[in-house]
């Protein structure tokens, strides 16, 4: 039997590159420099499956050009980069990472908005720039996070385990906005309530924005939004860029109508608006939240997994564990 070829778009763990090797030709961007379209083109003609992250983007024109495509494995949760209805009406198998990243992203989501509540970066900043001479009684005061109302925007399973975190964890008062409610049981465990978006930021501390980029959350939080917080309040983005208008971010912070915001992902990233990094009150990290050794090799695992299965391969042929568009399966079969 021919091996199937497959391309490893970006630079990943040595350990998932062998575990592909054993069963596919495999094509690795090893100098992991961003392929530009023609090149992410060109580079799959003849594979019959792409390991990608979320600076490749899959869309109808990509997969004409490659007719010969049967997956495509994201080493990500979101997945905005692929257009999923574009890969099932062609039968191409679509598929993320959920679950394994959940609470290494939750942790993070949860130490950002501490960081920005307690102006950790700001105050390390002061330090090292050799500014410290004397303690002063309202040297970086900034908002308590215990006891406090958190405020989660797109409750998923990432949301719930912010929520987790502040119900349990630090005594806060949840409130959630979201398509759907929560089953009764698990509003019960967290004390949430399901509200409208404008209440949640009327009435939050602190907002952390944990929804998918669609095209219905594309600013989600705008001039608008930004509006109706409290002065005093935090925002916290470990969502997608574009969820939140970075534009109109920057100028709240400038104007103090918020206290503070902590950025883990942009619009356009690595690109960060550049009124954003002339603002001191704002926490600004390039888009770690789910990056743990052990997570992130999760991660890469799993995508290979969902590559291998999908093309016929492993012990788990022909059962990607977890499919976006499990249809192209049935299909198949
Ligand atoms: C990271 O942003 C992910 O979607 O996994």
């Amino acid at each position: 039997m021919t091996r199937p070829a497959v391309l490893v778009a970006r630079a990943v763990f040595p350990e998932v590159i062998e575990r592909l090797a054993a069963h596919c030709e495999v094509d690795v961007n090893r100098e992991d420099r961003i392929f530009t379209r023609p090149e992410l083109i060109a580079r799959l003609a003849g594979k019959a499956g792409a390991f990608i992250t979320g600076s490749e983007r899959i869309d109808a024109e990509l997969l004409d050009a490659n007719p010969q495509l049967r997956a495509v494995c994201n080493m990500a949760v979101g997945y905005n980069n692929i257009d999923v209805d574009a890969c099932t009406a062609r039968g191409v198998l679509a598929s993320n990472t959920p679950d394994v990243l959940t609470e290494t992203t939750a942790d993070f989501g949860f130490a950002l908005m501490m960081a920005t509540a307690r102006r950790i970066a700001e105050s390390e900043h002061y330090l090292r720039r050799g500014e410290w001479t004397k303690w002063r009684y309202d040297m970086f005061a900034g908002t308590d996070v215990h006891g406090a109302t958190l405020g989660v925007l797109g409750m998923g399973r990432i949301g719930q385990g912010v929520a987790r975190r502040g119900a349990l964890g630090f005594g806060m008062k949840v409130l959630y906005a979201n398509r759907s409610r929560l089953p009764a049981d698990v509003e019960a465990t967290l004390g949430a309530k399901w509200v409208d978006k404008a209440t949640l930021l009327r009435e939050s501390d602190h907002v952390v924005v944990v929804t998918p980029y669609t095209p219905q959350t594309h600013h989600l939080v705008d001039a608008a939004a930004l509006a109706l917080m409290k002065p005093t309040a935090t925002l916290t983005n470990i969502a997608r860029g574009g969820v939140v208008d970075d534009a109109a971010l920057a100028a709240a912070l400038k104007a103090g109508r918020i206290a503070a915001a902590g950025l883990d992902v942009f619009e356009g990233e690595p690109s960060v608006h550049p009124a954003l990094l002339e603002v001191p009150n704002v926490v600004l990290t390039p888009h770690i939240a789910s990056a743990s050794v052990p997570t992130r090799l999760a991660m890469a695992s799993l995508a290979a997994d969902n590559l291998l299965a999908a093309l016929g391969l492993g012990p788990a042929a022909g059962q990607p564990p977890t499919p976006l568009n499990p249809q192209v399966l049935a299909r198949q079969g």
